[in-house]
Protein backbone atom coordinates (compact mmCIF):
# COMPACT_ATOMS: atom_id res chain seq x y z
CA UNK A 1 0.00 0.00 0.00
CA UNK A 2 2.98 2.53 0.67
CA UNK A 3 4.75 2.09 -1.98
CA UNK A 4 1.89 2.36 -4.24
CA UNK A 5 1.35 5.85 -2.71
CA UNK A 6 4.72 6.54 -2.98
CA UNK A 7 4.33 5.24 -6.81
CA UNK A 8 1.38 7.42 -7.20
CA UNK A 9 2.44 10.22 -5.24
CA UNK A 10 5.87 10.47 -7.44
CA UNK A 11 3.81 10.13 -10.85
CA UNK A 12 2.18 13.14 -9.64
CA UNK A 13 5.13 15.35 -8.84
CA UNK A 14 6.23 15.54 -12.03
CA UNK A 15 8.24 18.91 -12.76
CA UNK A 16 7.54 20.98 -15.81
CA UNK A 17 9.62 20.23 -18.66
CA UNK A 18 11.47 22.93 -18.48
CA UNK A 19 12.20 22.80 -15.27
CA UNK A 20 16.22 21.23 -14.55
CA UNK A 21 14.57 18.32 -12.31
CA UNK A 22 12.88 17.24 -14.72
CA UNK A 23 15.72 15.20 -16.04
CA UNK A 24 16.04 14.12 -12.48
CA UNK A 25 12.37 12.92 -12.38
CA UNK A 26 12.65 11.17 -16.36
CA UNK A 27 15.44 9.05 -14.94
CA UNK A 28 13.96 8.01 -12.26
CA UNK A 29 10.68 7.00 -13.55
CA UNK A 30 12.88 5.02 -16.17
CA UNK A 31 14.95 3.31 -13.42
CA UNK A 32 11.34 2.17 -11.72
CA UNK A 33 10.40 0.93 -15.56
CA UNK A 34 13.15 -0.80 -15.96
CA UNK A 35 12.80 -2.59 -12.44
CA UNK A 36 9.40 -3.66 -12.70
CA UNK A 37 10.31 -5.03 -15.99
CA UNK A 38 12.90 -7.22 -14.63
CA UNK A 39 11.01 -8.47 -11.90
CA UNK A 40 8.14 -9.07 -14.23
CA UNK A 41 10.20 -11.39 -16.18
CA UNK A 42 11.93 -13.20 -13.46
CA UNK A 43 8.79 -14.36 -11.69
CA UNK A 44 7.36 -14.98 -14.80
CA UNK A 45 10.85 -16.93 -15.53
CA UNK A 46 11.25 -18.93 -12.17
CA UNK A 47 6.97 -19.07 -11.98
CA UNK A 48 7.24 -22.75 -13.37
CA UNK A 49 9.86 -24.57 -11.24
CA UNK A 50 8.09 -22.67 -7.69
CA UNK A 51 4.49 -24.06 -9.04
CA UNK A 52 3.32 -27.62 -7.64
CA UNK A 53 3.22 -30.31 -9.79
CA UNK A 54 0.21 -30.20 -12.15
CA UNK A 55 0.57 -34.23 -13.22
CA UNK A 56 -2.24 -35.29 -10.93
CA UNK A 57 -4.90 -33.80 -13.40
CA UNK A 58 -3.93 -35.98 -15.65
CA UNK A 59 -4.89 -39.04 -13.25
CA UNK A 60 -8.49 -38.23 -13.02
CA UNK A 61 -9.22 -41.67 -14.52
CA UNK A 62 -8.59 -42.59 -11.02
CA UNK A 63 -11.99 -40.62 -9.73
CA UNK A 64 -14.11 -42.25 -12.42
CA UNK A 65 -16.78 -43.70 -9.78
CA UNK A 66 -18.10 -46.72 -11.75
CA UNK A 67 -13.97 -47.91 -13.44
CA UNK A 68 -11.33 -46.57 -10.54
CA UNK A 69 -8.68 -47.34 -13.35
CA UNK A 70 -5.16 -46.05 -13.55
CA UNK A 71 -3.68 -44.10 -16.11
CA UNK A 72 -1.74 -44.81 -19.32
CA UNK A 73 0.66 -43.01 -21.35
CA UNK A 74 2.24 -43.78 -23.89
CA UNK A 75 6.17 -43.47 -24.43
CA UNK A 76 8.06 -43.16 -27.87
CA UNK A 77 11.52 -44.25 -27.99
CA UNK A 78 11.15 -45.71 -24.52
CA UNK A 79 14.28 -47.82 -24.50
CA UNK A 80 17.17 -46.01 -23.84
CA UNK A 81 17.91 -42.01 -22.45
CA UNK A 82 15.01 -39.44 -21.43
CA UNK A 83 12.36 -41.52 -23.39
CA UNK A 84 13.15 -44.64 -20.63
CA UNK A 85 13.53 -42.08 -17.95
CA UNK A 86 9.96 -40.78 -18.93
CA UNK A 87 9.17 -44.50 -18.56
CA UNK A 88 10.39 -44.89 -14.78
CA UNK A 89 9.34 -41.63 -13.69
CA UNK A 90 5.93 -42.42 -15.01
CA UNK A 91 5.59 -45.47 -13.67
CA UNK A 92 6.75 -44.37 -10.42
CA UNK A 93 4.28 -41.40 -10.55
CA UNK A 94 1.25 -43.82 -10.99
CA UNK A 95 0.61 -44.72 -14.58
CA UNK A 96 0.40 -47.92 -16.68
CA UNK A 97 2.32 -47.71 -19.37
CA UNK A 98 2.29 -48.08 -23.52
CA UNK A 99 5.81 -48.79 -24.35
CA UNK A 100 7.25 -47.90 -27.98
CA UNK A 101 10.40 -48.89 -29.11
CA UNK A 102 12.13 -50.39 -32.39
CA UNK A 103 13.77 -53.03 -30.35
CA UNK A 104 12.15 -56.35 -28.57
CA UNK A 105 14.23 -57.35 -26.40
CA UNK A 106 14.81 -53.48 -24.68
CA UNK A 107 11.12 -53.15 -24.44
CA UNK A 108 10.57 -57.07 -22.71
CA UNK A 109 13.97 -55.69 -20.30
CA UNK A 110 12.27 -52.38 -19.83
CA UNK A 111 9.24 -53.91 -18.84
CA UNK A 112 10.57 -55.96 -16.02
CA UNK A 113 12.31 -52.73 -14.97
CA UNK A 114 9.33 -51.42 -14.74
CA UNK A 115 7.59 -53.85 -12.54
CA UNK A 116 10.62 -53.29 -10.11
CA UNK A 117 9.50 -49.54 -9.72
CA UNK A 118 5.68 -50.00 -9.36
CA UNK A 119 4.65 -54.02 -9.10
CA UNK A 120 1.33 -52.82 -9.83
CA UNK A 121 2.54 -51.04 -13.46
CA UNK A 122 0.61 -52.59 -15.98
CA UNK A 123 2.47 -51.99 -19.37
CA UNK A 124 1.76 -52.94 -23.51
CA UNK A 125 4.56 -52.71 -25.63
CA UNK A 126 4.64 -51.65 -29.38
CA UNK A 127 7.27 -52.62 -31.43
CA UNK A 128 7.50 -49.81 -34.49
CA UNK A 129 10.75 -48.29 -36.84
CA UNK A 130 10.25 -44.43 -36.70
CA UNK A 131 12.60 -43.96 -39.60
CA UNK A 132 10.09 -46.42 -41.42
CA UNK A 133 6.98 -44.27 -41.07
CA UNK A 134 6.50 -43.10 -44.94
CA UNK A 135 7.12 -46.68 -45.71
CA UNK A 136 4.35 -48.35 -43.80
CA UNK A 137 1.26 -45.17 -43.72
CA UNK A 138 -0.91 -44.15 -40.90
CA UNK A 139 -2.65 -47.50 -41.39
CA UNK A 140 0.47 -49.18 -39.04
CA UNK A 141 -0.96 -47.16 -36.38
CA UNK A 142 -4.16 -48.77 -36.28
CA UNK A 143 -2.65 -51.78 -34.57
CA UNK A 144 -1.80 -48.90 -32.04
CA UNK A 145 -5.02 -47.81 -31.85
CA UNK A 146 -6.39 -51.57 -31.37
CA UNK A 147 -3.72 -52.37 -28.65
CA UNK A 148 -4.91 -49.07 -26.75
CA UNK A 149 -8.07 -50.31 -27.22
CA UNK A 150 -10.65 -48.65 -24.01
CA UNK A 151 -7.05 -48.12 -21.89
CA UNK A 152 -7.76 -44.49 -20.65
CA UNK A 153 -4.50 -43.05 -21.96
CA UNK A 154 -4.07 -39.13 -21.00
CA UNK A 155 -0.34 -38.57 -21.41
CA UNK A 156 1.35 -38.76 -24.43
CA UNK A 157 5.38 -38.45 -24.59
CA UNK A 158 6.77 -37.19 -28.26
CA UNK A 159 10.32 -38.44 -27.57
CA UNK A 160 11.67 -40.62 -30.21
CA UNK A 161 14.37 -38.42 -32.08
CA UNK A 162 18.14 -38.43 -33.17
CA UNK A 163 20.78 -36.67 -35.09
CA UNK A 164 21.99 -37.82 -38.20
CA UNK A 165 24.42 -40.35 -38.16
CA UNK A 166 27.18 -38.23 -37.72
CA UNK A 167 28.40 -34.56 -37.39
CA UNK A 168 29.14 -33.48 -40.55
CA UNK A 169 28.19 -30.53 -43.25
CA UNK A 170 25.12 -31.48 -45.00
CA UNK A 171 27.26 -32.72 -48.44
CA UNK A 172 28.93 -35.15 -46.55
CA UNK A 173 25.36 -36.43 -44.96
CA UNK A 174 24.13 -39.53 -46.93
CA UNK A 175 20.48 -38.84 -47.97
CA UNK A 176 19.09 -41.84 -46.17
CA UNK A 177 19.94 -40.82 -43.01
CA UNK A 178 18.86 -37.52 -43.73
CA UNK A 179 15.61 -38.90 -44.59
CA UNK A 180 15.03 -41.19 -41.63
CA UNK A 181 16.24 -38.03 -39.61
CA UNK A 182 13.00 -36.02 -40.68
CA UNK A 183 10.77 -39.45 -40.63
CA UNK A 184 11.90 -39.79 -36.66
CA UNK A 185 11.74 -36.60 -35.49
CA UNK A 186 8.89 -34.80 -37.44
CA UNK A 187 6.97 -37.32 -39.54
CA UNK A 188 6.70 -40.02 -36.72
CA UNK A 189 5.70 -37.89 -33.84
CA UNK A 190 3.38 -35.67 -36.29
CA UNK A 191 1.32 -38.98 -37.74
CA UNK A 192 1.36 -41.00 -34.52
CA UNK A 193 -0.50 -37.48 -32.61
CA UNK A 194 -2.77 -37.25 -35.60
CA UNK A 195 -3.77 -41.40 -34.41
CA UNK A 196 -3.86 -40.30 -30.72
CA UNK A 197 -5.78 -37.29 -30.85
CA UNK A 198 -9.77 -38.73 -30.68
CA UNK A 199 -8.27 -41.23 -27.73
CA UNK A 200 -6.61 -37.92 -26.14
CA UNK A 201 -9.81 -35.86 -26.43
CA UNK A 202 -12.21 -38.33 -25.16
CA UNK A 203 -10.10 -39.34 -22.22
CA UNK A 204 -9.59 -35.28 -21.65
CA UNK A 205 -8.12 -33.56 -19.58
CA UNK A 206 -5.28 -35.24 -21.37
CA UNK A 207 -1.23 -34.22 -21.84
CA UNK A 208 1.12 -34.07 -24.89
CA UNK A 209 4.46 -33.78 -24.06
CA UNK A 210 6.68 -32.76 -27.59
CA UNK A 211 10.87 -33.58 -27.06
CA UNK A 212 12.53 -30.68 -28.28
CA UNK A 213 16.53 -29.04 -27.65
CA UNK A 214 18.26 -26.33 -28.32
CA UNK A 215 19.03 -26.62 -31.67
CA UNK A 216 16.06 -26.13 -32.82
CA UNK A 217 15.97 -22.39 -31.50
CA UNK A 218 19.86 -21.55 -32.29
CA UNK A 219 20.56 -23.51 -35.37
CA UNK A 220 23.72 -25.63 -34.52
CA UNK A 221 26.40 -25.96 -37.73
CA UNK A 222 27.04 -29.94 -38.37
CA UNK A 223 23.66 -30.46 -36.81
CA UNK A 224 21.76 -28.70 -39.39
CA UNK A 225 19.05 -31.35 -40.32
CA UNK A 226 18.24 -32.23 -36.55
CA UNK A 227 18.13 -28.35 -35.86
CA UNK A 228 15.47 -28.04 -38.66
CA UNK A 229 13.63 -30.92 -37.29
CA UNK A 230 13.30 -29.15 -33.94
CA UNK A 231 12.37 -26.38 -35.30
CA UNK A 232 9.16 -28.22 -37.22
CA UNK A 233 9.11 -30.01 -33.70
CA UNK A 234 8.28 -26.49 -31.58
CA UNK A 235 5.97 -24.40 -34.24
CA UNK A 236 3.99 -27.36 -34.89
CA UNK A 237 3.68 -27.96 -31.01
CA UNK A 238 2.60 -24.30 -30.37
CA UNK A 239 0.33 -24.51 -33.14
CA UNK A 240 -1.53 -27.72 -31.99
CA UNK A 241 -1.93 -26.27 -28.69
CA UNK A 242 -3.45 -23.33 -29.98
CA UNK A 243 -5.67 -25.43 -32.22
CA UNK A 244 -7.14 -27.60 -28.98
CA UNK A 245 -7.69 -24.58 -27.38
CA UNK A 246 -9.72 -23.47 -30.22
CA UNK A 247 -11.49 -26.39 -30.94
CA UNK A 248 -12.38 -26.52 -26.77
CA UNK A 249 -10.59 -29.80 -26.59
CA UNK A 250 -8.76 -29.89 -22.84
CA UNK A 251 -5.21 -31.06 -24.37
CA UNK A 252 -2.24 -29.29 -23.21
CA UNK A 253 0.16 -29.95 -25.46
CA UNK A 254 3.81 -28.98 -24.68
CA UNK A 255 7.49 -28.45 -26.27
CA UNK A 256 10.26 -29.00 -24.14
CA UNK A 257 13.48 -27.50 -24.67
CA UNK A 258 16.73 -29.94 -23.86
CA UNK A 259 20.00 -28.70 -23.25
CA UNK A 260 22.74 -31.70 -23.09
CA UNK A 261 21.17 -34.93 -20.77
CA UNK A 262 23.01 -37.70 -19.76
CA UNK A 263 21.43 -40.99 -22.12
CA UNK A 264 21.99 -43.28 -24.31
CA UNK A 265 23.26 -41.43 -27.08
CA UNK A 266 24.39 -38.73 -25.22
CA UNK A 267 27.61 -40.12 -23.05
CA UNK A 268 28.39 -37.12 -21.34
CA UNK A 269 29.72 -36.94 -17.47
CA UNK A 270 26.72 -36.29 -15.26
CA UNK A 271 26.51 -32.91 -14.11
CA UNK A 272 24.25 -29.86 -12.94
CA UNK A 273 24.16 -29.16 -16.43
CA UNK A 274 23.72 -32.26 -17.98
CA UNK A 275 21.00 -34.54 -15.72
CA UNK A 276 20.53 -37.89 -16.21
CA UNK A 277 17.51 -38.88 -18.10
CA UNK A 278 15.77 -39.83 -15.17
CA UNK A 279 16.11 -36.56 -12.91
CA UNK A 280 15.16 -34.32 -16.86
CA UNK A 281 12.02 -36.67 -17.22
CA UNK A 282 11.47 -35.76 -13.59
CA UNK A 283 11.75 -31.91 -14.14
CA UNK A 284 10.01 -32.18 -17.13
CA UNK A 285 6.58 -34.06 -15.46
CA UNK A 286 6.53 -31.48 -12.40
CA UNK A 287 6.84 -28.43 -14.81
CA UNK A 288 3.38 -29.58 -16.48
CA UNK A 289 2.62 -25.74 -16.97
CA UNK A 290 0.28 -24.57 -19.01
CA UNK A 291 2.90 -22.97 -20.96
CA UNK A 292 3.35 -24.11 -24.47
CA UNK A 293 7.22 -24.19 -25.13
CA UNK A 294 9.37 -24.65 -21.51
CA UNK A 295 12.55 -25.57 -20.83
CA UNK A 296 11.49 -28.01 -17.75
CA UNK A 297 15.13 -28.69 -16.04
CA UNK A 298 15.89 -25.11 -14.49
CA UNK A 299 19.68 -25.45 -15.26
CA UNK A 300 18.92 -25.49 -18.77
CA UNK A 301 16.36 -22.97 -18.74
CA UNK A 302 19.04 -20.39 -16.81
CA UNK A 303 21.73 -21.53 -19.37
CA UNK A 304 18.98 -20.90 -22.58
CA UNK A 305 18.03 -17.68 -20.93
CA UNK A 306 21.65 -16.49 -20.85
CA UNK A 307 22.65 -17.34 -24.12
CA UNK A 308 19.69 -15.57 -25.67
CA UNK A 309 20.43 -12.54 -24.17
CA UNK A 310 23.92 -12.82 -25.95
CA UNK A 311 24.78 -11.26 -29.60
CA UNK A 312 24.48 -13.27 -32.70
CA UNK A 313 28.26 -12.94 -33.76
CA UNK A 314 29.20 -14.22 -30.04
CA UNK A 315 26.50 -17.10 -29.88
CA UNK A 316 28.00 -17.85 -33.68
CA UNK A 317 31.38 -18.01 -32.14
CA UNK A 318 30.24 -20.17 -28.96
CA UNK A 319 28.18 -22.52 -31.07
CA UNK A 320 32.26 -22.75 -33.68
CA UNK A 321 34.06 -23.64 -30.46
CA UNK A 322 31.39 -25.85 -29.24
CA UNK A 323 30.77 -27.96 -32.15
CA UNK A 324 34.87 -27.81 -33.36
CA UNK A 325 35.70 -29.06 -29.92
CA UNK A 326 33.15 -32.16 -30.68
CA UNK A 327 34.13 -32.67 -33.61
CA UNK A 328 38.25 -32.86 -32.89
CA UNK A 329 37.15 -35.31 -30.03
CA UNK A 330 35.68 -37.07 -32.01
CA UNK A 331 38.29 -37.21 -34.25
CA UNK A 332 40.94 -38.28 -31.73
CA UNK A 333 38.47 -41.12 -30.50
CA UNK A 334 38.70 -42.38 -34.68
CA UNK A 335 42.75 -41.93 -34.30
N1 LIG B 1 20.31 -36.27 -24.63
C1 LIG B 1 20.41 -35.01 -24.93
O1 LIG B 1 21.37 -34.32 -24.55
C2 LIG B 1 19.32 -34.35 -25.73
C3 LIG B 1 19.42 -32.96 -25.95
C4 LIG B 1 18.43 -32.33 -26.66
C5 LIG B 1 17.34 -33.05 -27.14
N2 LIG B 1 17.29 -34.41 -26.94
C6 LIG B 1 16.12 -35.12 -27.47
O2 LIG B 1 15.64 -36.06 -26.54
C7 LIG B 1 15.06 -37.17 -27.20
C8 LIG B 1 15.69 -38.45 -26.66
O3 LIG B 1 17.09 -38.38 -26.86
P1 LIG B 1 18.09 -39.30 -26.04
O4 LIG B 1 19.34 -38.55 -25.91
O5 LIG B 1 17.41 -39.83 -24.84
O6 LIG B 1 18.32 -40.49 -27.09
P2 LIG B 1 18.79 -41.99 -26.87
O7 LIG B 1 19.38 -42.18 -25.54
O8 LIG B 1 19.61 -42.33 -28.07
O9 LIG B 1 17.42 -42.81 -26.95
C9 LIG B 1 16.68 -42.73 -28.14
C10 LIG B 1 15.49 -43.63 -28.06
O10 LIG B 1 14.82 -43.57 -29.32
C11 LIG B 1 14.82 -44.88 -29.90
N3 LIG B 1 14.98 -44.82 -31.36
C12 LIG B 1 16.02 -44.31 -32.06
N4 LIG B 1 15.80 -44.47 -33.38
C13 LIG B 1 14.60 -45.09 -33.50
C14 LIG B 1 13.83 -45.53 -34.59
N5 LIG B 1 14.26 -45.41 -35.87
N6 LIG B 1 12.63 -46.11 -34.36
C15 LIG B 1 12.18 -46.28 -33.10
N7 LIG B 1 12.88 -45.90 -32.01
C16 LIG B 1 14.07 -45.32 -32.22
C17 LIG B 1 15.98 -45.60 -29.27
O11 LIG B 1 15.78 -46.99 -29.42
P3 LIG B 1 16.96 -48.07 -29.13
O12 LIG B 1 16.96 -48.25 -27.64
O13 LIG B 1 16.48 -49.26 -29.88
O14 LIG B 1 18.22 -47.47 -29.64
C18 LIG B 1 15.87 -45.09 -27.84
O15 LIG B 1 14.83 -45.73 -27.16
C19 LIG B 1 15.30 -36.94 -28.69
O16 LIG B 1 14.14 -36.39 -29.27
C20 LIG B 1 16.44 -35.95 -28.70
O17 LIG B 1 16.44 -35.17 -29.87
C21 LIG B 1 18.25 -35.07 -26.24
Amino acid sequence: MEITKSVAEFLTSRPPLTDPAFTKWGVTLLGMLTLAQFTRKTIEFLTPYLLPSRLNKFKHTLQNQSNKEKPWAVVTGSTDGIGKGFALELAAQGFNLILIGRNPDKLANLEKELRAVAADCQTATYVSDASKIQEKTTQDFSHLVRLIGSKPVTVLVNNVGRSTAKLANLTELEDQDIVDVININDVYPTLLTKQLLPTLVSNSPSLILNVGSMAGDHGFPFMTVYSGTKAYNKAWSRGLSVEMKMLEHKIQVQHLLVGSVNSGSNKVSVSITSPTSRVFARSALKVTTTRKIVAPYFWHALQMRIFEALPEWVIDTMLIGMIGQIKANIGSKEE
